[in-house]
Formats: structure tokens, sequence, C-alpha cells
């Protein structure tokens, strides 16, 4: 019997930072509104001259995963890239980290769950692992959120939370049976997909038919988020998702080592974590540095925080996201 650890980690994020006080320039906001609604002051935005786009951002987090589990390139059988933000509608961008790679022609899958998307295809990856199929898999979250947000006062709701980045890790097959992924939880509930949704350009809407109506009302081309109504699942159903990792594994909160959720809001994380009755030791937040970079956040954050060395061996660490789809997921993992 396999089990699939984490044997490698890395993340990237451009170097141009944006801070909230750089956004007042092209929209009514405030350094103070942002801080306090979201705890975010600042994300790094990528400026599009150094040709940063999801897939480059991807390779680079992944070669580092890559050396950081002592692995190189052509080790990885397969590779798995989350995404909302893909640099071509189609093909997805899991092809492109194979090329830019340089290695040989394994297969490559693109998974659409936005901010769960992370968990999503860590979890599809532990069962291709755990059937022993493959050995060494990357699993990527990437995202170019910034050119794409309404940089106006009218976007402001949405554009001030969004930032751009990369992480990735190396899973890989282990015969340690009391290490690696203990259990991964996947949920969705559709009705609410328009609650936090692009709309158009898709098949429901061409970018033929945005065009011919030429309505400088219509802002289906940017996405749309009902902000209030999405905190309100997202602070139950995070809870939930924990709950249910922990009880399937025989678990309490106090067991949890560290608690990387999905960067949404500093206030959704702090109200898991006072729910959860964790110390501040226990939760790693960096949603003030970066925004939420939804597929890319759990990566980043779990990448920095096992660089910071908050991260051991035998640690139980436990990833939880929530987000457009409603999709949401968890993943407890025994270091
Ligand atoms: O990652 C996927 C999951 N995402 C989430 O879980 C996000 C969940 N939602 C949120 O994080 C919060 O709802 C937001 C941060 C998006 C918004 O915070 P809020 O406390 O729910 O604010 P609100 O939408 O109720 O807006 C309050 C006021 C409104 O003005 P009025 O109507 O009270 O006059 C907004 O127009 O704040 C205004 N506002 C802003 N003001 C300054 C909205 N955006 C801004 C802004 N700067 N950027």
């Amino acid at each position: 019997m396999y089990t699939s650890r984490i044997k490698g980690i890395g993340h990237y994020v451009p170097d141009n930072v944006v801070t909230n006080k750089d956004l007042e320039a092209f929209m009514d906001t405030s350094d103070e509104w942002i801080q306090e609604r979201t705890g975010i002051k600042e994300r790094r935005w990528i400026d599009p001259t150094t040709g940063d786009m999801p897939s480059t951002m991807g390779t680079k987090a992944a070669k580092i995963a890559i050396e950081n589990a002592g692995l190189t390139p052509n080790d990885i059988d397969f590779i798995v890239f989350a995404t909302l933000s893909p640099d071509y509608y189609f093909p997805g961008p899991g092809v492109q980290v194979q090329d830019q790679l340089g290695i040989k022609e394994i297969g490559a899958l693109d998974v659409r769950n936005q901010c769960s998307g992370f968990i999503y295809g860590l979890s599809v990856a532990d069962q291709f692992i755990k059937t022993g199929m493959y050995k060494n898999i990357l699993v990527i979250g990437s995202e170019y959120h910034s050119g794409g947000l309404e940089k106006s006062t009218r976007g402001r709701g949405v554009t001030v939370i969004f930032g751009d980045g990369a992480g990735a890790v190396v899973l890989s097959r282990s015969e340690d049976e009391k290490k690696g992924i203990l259990t991964t939880h996947l949920h969705s509930e559709g009705k609410h997909a328009k609650e936090l949704a692009l709309i158009g350009p898709a098949t429901n809407r061409w970018v033929d038919q945005i065009m011919t109506e030429n309505d400088p009302e219509d802002t289906s081309y940017y996405p749309y988020m009902n902000g209030n109504f999405v905190f309100k699942h997202a602070v139950t159903r995070f809870s939930e998702v924990i709950y249910e990792a922990l009880m399937t594994n025989g678990y309490k909160p106090e067991d949890i080592n560290m608690l990387i959720p999905h960067q949404a809001n500093l206030r959704i994380s702090q109200f898991i974590q006072k729910q959860l009755k964790l110390g501040d030791d226990q939760v790693y937040n960096n949603i003030m540095r970066y925004g939420n970079t939804t597929a890319a956040s759990i990566p980043i954050a779990l990448s920095e925080a096992h660089q910071k060395g908050k991260i051991k061996e035998g640690d139980l660490v436990c990833m939880a996201a929530f987000g457009s789809g409603f999709t949401w997921a968890s993943a407890l993992i025994r270091w």
C-alpha cells in the first residue's frame, strides 16, 4: 500500500508590489477600508513587460519544488495545474508547463475549481499515487488576476482583493503508512455558481456577442462576487470541511499543528481560528502581503510556512479552501 507525501515545495510571486495606497490612484478606496475589511496591505500584480504568465509562474514555482524534492524535471510523471486564469482559453497551462520544463510527453491535467483548485488537484494526484500509477506528480496553483480586473470604482469590491502568483508541490510515492496525505474531502454546491463568477466570454456569452451589444453597463467579462453572501457561506463551509477531515481521522482541532487556510480574507481566517480555538502559531496567513491568489494561495502559504520552519516532520497539517462554484475542500496530512 502506497502513501503520498509532499516531497518538495516552491512558490514564485511577481516582483511588482501594489499597495492599497497605489489603488487609490484609480478608484475610490482607502488603505483603511481594505485593511479593516480584508487584512490586505499589498499584493503582487504582474508587470506585463516581464512576460510573466500563469504557465511561466507555475513553471518557476515547479522548478523550485522539484529541486527542493531533490529530483530533476525528468523524474516527474504527471502534471496537475489548477487555475481560473489560464494563459489561453484552451489548452490549459498544464501542457505549457510540460513544454517549459523540457521534459518527456507526460500527462497534464487542468483543474478548474478556483479557490479550491489546489486541494482538488492534490486529491487527484493523491489517488494516482495511491493506486501505484505514478511516482512523482507536480501539483501547481497559479493565477494572473490583475490583467482581468476592473480597475475603477465600479470594480473596487473585487479588484482590491486579488493578487497574482504561483505555488507548487511535488507529491511523491512513499511506503511509510503513517505519514503523508491522510484524507481529502471535496464538495460543491452549483446553485450558487453565479454568486462568484466570471460569466463571459464563454460558450454562453461569446466575445462577438459582447462586442455586438457594446453595452457600457455590461460587466459580464469581469469577475463578480456577492461579497457578503460568499463570506457567510465561507465561514460555515471552512469549519465543516476542517471538522470532516479531523473526525474522519479521529483527531480534534487541538491536534492540528498547522492550518493553512485559503487566503480569502483575514477576517475569515480569524473567524475559523477562533471557532477551532487555535493559537496564532497554529494558523498561517499571508494575505496581508499577497491578497487572494485563488488556486495559488494555499501552495504559496504552505511554501512560506515550510521555509520559515513552521512545519516539521510528524506535524499534523490541515489545508482548507472555499470559493467560486461554490466548491470547498480540505486535506489532512501527517508531515
Ligand atoms: O476566495 C473566494 C472566497 N472569497 C471570499 O470568501 C470573500 C468573501 N467576502 C469578503 O471578503 C467581503 O465580503 C468583502 C471584502 C468582499 C467585502 O467586505 P464587506 O465588509 O462585506 O463589505 P460590503 O461588500 O458589505 O461593502 C460595504 C461598503 C459598501 O458601501 P455602502 O453600500 O455601505 O455605502 C461598498 O460599496 O463598502 C463599499 N466598498 C468599498 N469601499 C472602499 C466595497 N468595496 C470597497 C472598496 N473600498 N474597495
